[in-house]
């Protein structure tokens, strides 16, 4: 890997401190980051380089995964680390950063990179884009990356306008724009789950998909960031960015043997623009919104939105929103996607539910009923994947009932999103990025959405905090004959552990006849 300057802004705030440390002392540690490199913290606090080293390796001590040793290592790790006071208005802040970089880029063999990682509100990432063209510090004989996160713009005017001021430093391929669903180890294993399983890929299709269902509950209220949240809303929180990235992840059908990113890219543009599209008169009909009020969760009581401190008085914004989408190709169509997610909900879990069809055989007696097939794909937080099958009970005269077999790998093997994240952007993979026409096509399906709320045309459901959410996201399903999936089993189940997927399970010998 070239020798690589990390140029931090945000470096003092919470997600330096919370994910980015750690994630790169992972790297160090395990010998991923490139043979020379150095972290330019920057930003508005007065700190010298030794009081940001100490910063840096209290956050690891704080927010590591693993127990961190003070030991020669982690001396070795900070010494990594400077800091220059920057205030992003003014162009000779920038200049000097630019010397900085340029006096250690001097010292060192081979072409020197500079990767940009905006750890900032969104509303400076143009400006400091922009600062980046106009000081220079663009000009490099290495490649240069900028790394933003979202949200990328509020409404797909404002995506596209914060597009065109990025564009003015950096190309599209530099850019890096993090979405840290696409980070989590499962989404990043649904390509090679159907590739190493021809069973799941047979069935991956309409032919046999009764309906598929994307949900990230959580259990947290909005936190400290009412400012924010009462401005955006489920719609433009999760549902414009994380939802509809892990319908692409798992709708497309990549070529074997590891498609490109740049394959990777054209199959998610393609599923975006072969989603159904939606009319702003139409979204009462696919979209349901709704409110926590008062409640209970986990025992403990929490109060409703309206009351949460710095919401504002009447406010009618969306801590949940469910919707159903149809993917419109030859492998999806018929197939309704329902999404759901929403703050305050009864348990914290993302997850994709595959619902199978149930034999319509003649053979079949009537009164005999099925529990229909299911694969769940846990995505957070825990990792894992379940089968759901039938078998005959006898006890209960032949019956058929449900078991499920779950395989949930060791927690501690799976990578954090940050740490795979950081690594393919210094190593220039892009796969798990989002790119400029994923979020100007999601923009534009949501945009009718965004619209019907802002004019009040779409009910806003009220739900008690710790239920499942609104009765009206039932009836979504309900209308087609299909319901949620929760956490509770339809039906008494065996469980069949697999406990260590790592480990070759022993098959019993099959008797030959
Ligand atoms: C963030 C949202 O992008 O994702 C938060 O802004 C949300 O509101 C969070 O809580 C959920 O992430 P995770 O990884 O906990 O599912």
């Amino acid at each position: 890997m070239n020798p690589t300057s990390f140029v931090l802004f945000g470096a003092t705030g919470d997600l330096a401190k919370r994910k980015i440390y750690p994630a790169l002392y992972h790297l160090y540690i395990h010998h991923q980051l490139p043979e020379s490199f150095s972290v330019i913290g920057l930003g508005r606090k007065e700190f010298t380089d030794a009081t940001f080293q100490a910063h840096v390796k209290q956050s690891l001590h704080d927010f590591y995964r693993m127990e961190v040793q003070e030991d020669d290592n982690l001396q070795a790790f900070v010494s990594l680390f400077g800091y220059n006071n920057l205030n992003i208005d003014r162009t000779e802040d920038f200049v000097r950063l630019k010397n900085r970089l340029e006096g250690w880029e001097q010292g060192i063999a081979g072409t020197a990179s500079r990767l940009f990682y905006l750890s900032v509100a969104p509303n400076f990432f143009g400006v400091i884009a922009s600062q980046i063209g106009q000081s220079g510090l663009d000009a490099i004989t290495g490649w240069k990356r900028l790394v933003i996160e979202k949200p990328f713009g509020h409404d797909l005017a404002s995506a596209r306008e914060l597009n065109s001021q990025l564009s003015q430093a950096f190309h599209e391929e530099e850019i890096y724009r993090i979405d840290h669903y696409l980070g989590k180890s499962m989404v990043q294993q649904l390509e090679s789950l159907k590739e190493a399983n021809p069973v799941i890929q047979a069935l991956w299709t309409n032919k046999y998909i009764a309906n598929v269902q994307i949900t990230a509950d959580e259990t947290v209220g909005v936190e400290e960031r009412a400012g924010y949240y009462d401005q955006a809303g489920a719609v433009r929180d999760m549902f414009q960015n994380h939802m509809l990235q892990l319908l692409m992840m798992l709708t497309i059908h990549a070529p074997h043997n590891m498609a490109s990113a740049e394959d990777i890219r054209m199959r998610k543009k393609k599923i975006l623009e072969t989603l159904d599209p939606l009319y702003r008169q139409n979204v009462h009909e696919r979209i349901v919104r709704g409110q926590y009020t008062a409640g209970q969760i986990q025992g403990k009581p929490v109060q409703g939105y309206a009351a949460e401190p710095g919401i504002a008085e009447g406010s009618m914004n969306d801590t949940f929103i469910a919707a159903k989408l149809h993917v419109d190709n030859y492998h999806w169509r018929g197939v309704p996607f329902y999404i759901r997610t929403g703050k305050r909900l009864k348990a914290k879990n993302t997850r994709i539910v595959i619902e199978f069809k149930v034999p319509l055989s003649s053979n079949v007696p009537l009164e005999r009923t099925y529990v229909p097939n299911l694969l769940v794909i846990e995505i957070g937080p825990d990792e894992g994947i379940t089968l759901q099958l039938n078998t005959k009970d006898p006890q209960s005269k032949g019956e058929f009932k449900p078991v499920r077999i779950d395989m949930f790998p060791d927690k501690a093997e799976a990578p954090e999103a940050y740490e795979t994240l950081i690594h393919d952007a210094l190593n220039g993979d892009s796969t798990f990025f989002v790119h400029w026409d994923e979020v100007e096509l999601s923009w534009q399906w949501v945009q009718p959405v965004l619209e019907a709320f802002a004019a009040n045309e779409v009910p806003l459901h009220p739900y008690a905090a710790g239920s499942h959410g609104p009765e009206a996201a039932a009836a979504l399903l309900a209308e087609d004959g299909f319901h949620w999936w929760f956490d509770e089993p339809a039906e008494p189940v065996t469980e069949l552990e697999v406990s260590d997927l790592g480990e070759e399970q022993p098959m019993k010998e099959a008797s030959v006849v």
